[in-house]
């Protein structure tokens, strides 16, 4: 039976044993902002904002590891309007990021981000190198990511690496691949959420996710509240993980 704690910064009691890493993909920002006769971009300034308010409430909870998914390799092909309000607020929550974070936050982000502007691409790597050293949460921010993509990097590596002779390919491991992903070091997601009522995992994390669980809702991701995560671990708490074992 599933202990809970009572302790930690939550309304209600939270399985003790929570996930090491929880990924949430921030869909339906679009349908929110359409239902409210907005246009698409309210939708995602909106959903920036609950980004924030679920950090805060990750870290308040004691969550390790979350990951988010905040622009894909195929984004780019969305009108230039909403591609320019997603960099606008990538912009904006960077230099945030240090308010709203409390200390002891490591940032990362996924993905491959030469193909941003120059101040962005810096703007990332400071955050990255400022906050490596800290321990208590890893925030990790999904852009210009694509699950493929990354394993054909990762794929890229370990090809040189083996041209300049430093390793044998025979000597090639499930490490060594996860060594060259942009999640070196992180643990792999046990708990993916998807708002929005869509079912799938859209390229994200699929390597890291091979073993993970899944939890749906139709909640679309400007409301996805701390009650609607409470909900999403305590239905992780009940499921049965067996990595392919009995
Ligand atoms: C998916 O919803 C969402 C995205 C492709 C972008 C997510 C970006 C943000 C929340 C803003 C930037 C984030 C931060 C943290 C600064 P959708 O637009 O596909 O929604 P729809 O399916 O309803 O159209």
């Amino acid at each position: 039976m599933a202990l809970f704690n009572k302790k930690k910064n939550s309304p209600i009691a939270l399985p003790e044993k929570l996930p090491q890493h929880v990924g949430f993909i921030m869909d339906g920002n679009g349908r929110w902002a359409k239902k409210r006769g907005l246009p698409r971009s309210f939708g995602h300034r909106e959903g920036a904002k609950n980004f924030k308010k679920i950090v805060r409430y990750c870290k308040d909870i004691g969550l390790q590891n979350i990951s988010f998914y905040a622009f894909s390799t195929e984004n780019w092909q969305r009108p230039k309007d909403e591609v320019d309000t997603i960099m606008e607020l990538f912009r904006e929550y960077i230099v945030d990021v240090r308010n709203f974070l409390s200390e002891n936050t490591r940032m990362i982000f996924l993905g491959d981000k030469s193909v941003f502007d120059d101040d962005l691409r810096e703007k990332m790597i400071r955050l990255e190198e400022d906050t490596a050293h800290y321990t208590e949460m890893t925030l990790l921010m999904a852009v210009n990511y694509g699950g493929r993509d990354e394993i054909a990097h990762a794929a890229r590596i370990l090809a040189q690496k083996a041209k300049d002779g430093e390793i044998d390919p025979k000597d090639i491991t499930e490490e060594s691949v996860a060594d060259c992903l942009y999640t070196k070091g992180v643990p792999d997601v046990d708990l993916v959420i998807r708002p929005s009522g869509e079912l799938r995992l859209s390229n994200y994390l699929i390597w890291q996710c091979a073993y993970a669980e899944y939890y749906f809702t139709d909640v679309l991701w400007p409301d996805f509240s701390p009650e609607d995560l409470n909900k999403a671990l305590i239905d992780y708490d009940g499921r049965s993980r067996r990595f392919g074992g009995v």
